[in-house]
């Protein structure tokens, strides 16, 4: 017979504010509203660099010299092709797998795959995701044409990593001012210190598992709809309200529902993110370029009109995170939705492979630490003492 049992309060602090490990990468300034990538605010590199100078940054600790980047961009350009052998392995999915599912098994096929893989070398490293970064553009535009029956386009020697990217998902160079644009949604999007899917990456690199496993679980990390997910969300939002005019009856009956409004929010920036600041003006600039304005002006009504309900119901400030404007900016670049979090990990690739480099081998680190954080056990037990063991026939 089993006797009373006791159910302790169950917790989950989500380690907020926990400050679990150093690094040199990026830091995200949560009250004054600042993202820097290795001392460089996100706002300067958003207007002057192109994300190889970025991933550059992150990977190598410095900003490239000229002969750098012509040799880094050279070696992307070089890792951008894909075996064969997953693009016959793309074409038997069924067509409707989520993409970011698809772009997780193509991350475990590729280490198959990868001369390095046993290499536990920082250089074997840095070679390794310097494949990654080149690739994941590949796979996500190639499962995007096959799952429509289209020829794979193959990736051009002669564009930067961005225009190359829309180029290889429609089959056309895109125009000079949405190729920079998409250049600058990377850079904004490559890293942003200890994310949940970083965090996933860090930790599975703790256990000295090779980069393609932690980056497998980053990417599932980021499919979330708290995390990565919520841009495709976005836009699904923005299309199932339809019409400015159904804007405050939405925002009541999520907020009365306890539903959340997605792309508001941030569990660091408590002030605003500085990339919704980024990217806001620049889904207004290509609302205007392809005639359909309509969904950045109700984002910009779904922003304010939230806000103001917020104040009024919970006392606080809410804020665009940068999933907010990405949508209607993908969405304007004739992106599927559910391509956005594939880019949004096309991107994101740049800043986990640099965190699990600095992970494995950052000299400053004592001993690189396996993470084992401790739980606090409040299942049952029966009385004071543990349960005592019943027969399958007497419970
Ligand atoms: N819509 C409705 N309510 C919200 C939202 C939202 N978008 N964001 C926060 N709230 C509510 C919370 O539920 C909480 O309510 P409570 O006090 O009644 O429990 C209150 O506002 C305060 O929330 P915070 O503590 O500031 O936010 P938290 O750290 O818990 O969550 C998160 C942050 C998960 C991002 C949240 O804002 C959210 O779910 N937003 C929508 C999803 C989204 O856009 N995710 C993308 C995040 S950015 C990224 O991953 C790249």
């Amino acid at each position: 017979m089993v006797e009373e049992c006791q159910t302790p309060d169950f917790k989950n602090t989500g380690l907020r504010g926990m400050v679990i490990a150093s690094t040199r990468i990026s830091d995200v300034q949560s009250e004054a509203s600042k993202l820097i990538y290795r001392g460089y605010l996100i706002e300067d590199l958003a207007e002057e660099a192109t994300f190889e100078e970025v991933a550059h940054l992150l990977l190598n600790e410095k900003l490239p010299s000229e002969a750098e980047l012509k040799d880094f961009n050279a070696r992307l350009v070089k890792e951008r092709a894909v075996p064969e052998e997953l693009l016959a392995a793309l074409r038997l999915f069924p067509k409707d797998a989520l993409p970011m599912d698809v772009l997780q098994s193509s991350v475990a096929f590729l280490a198959a795959f990868d001369p390095d893989i046993e290499d536990t070398s920082k250089e074997a490293s840095v070679r390794m995701g310097i494949r990654l970064i080149a690739k994941f553009a590949t796979v996500v535009a190639a499962w995007d044409r096959i799952r429509k029956g289209d020829m794979v386009v193959p990736p051009s020697d002669e564009l930067g990593h961005a225009a190359n990217f829309l180029y290889m998902l429609s089959g056309k160079p895109p125009e000079d001012q949405v190729g920079r644009f998409m250049d600058i949604c990377l850079t904004l999007h490559a890293e942003h210190s200890f994310n949940a899917s970083t965090f996933g990456a860090r930790k599975v690199s703790s256990t000295q598992a090779h980069l393609y496993a932690a980056v497998a679980a980053a990417v599932g990390s980021l499919s979330g709809p708290l995390h990565g997910g919520a841009n495709t969300r976005v836009m699904k939002m923005l299309k199932e309200i339809g019409d400015k005019e159904r804007i405050d009856g939405y925002i009541k009956e999520q907020l009365d529902a306890g539903g959340k409004i997605m792309g508001l929010g941030h569990a660091v920036y408590k002030n605003g993110d500085p990339r919704a600041r980024i990217l806001a003006p620049m889904s207004k600039k290509l609302g205007e370029l392809t005639g359909e304005s309509k969904w950045y002006e109700m984002s910009a009504e779904l922003e304010e009109k939230t806000k103001a309900a917020f104040k009024e119901k919970k006392g606080i400030e809410i804020f665009p995170n940068v999933d907010f404007y990405s949508a209607t900016v993908y969405n304007a670049m004739g992106i599927p939705m559910d391509l956005f979090t594939p880019v949004f990990a096309v991107s994101r690739i740049s800043g986990w492979v640099a965190h699990v480099v600095e992970e494995k081998f950052a000299e400053a680190a004592p001993k690189p630490m396996l993470y084992r954080p401790k739980s606090e056990y409040v299942g049952d037990y029966c009385g004071p003492e543990e349960c005592a063991w019943e027969p399958i026939d007497k419970r």
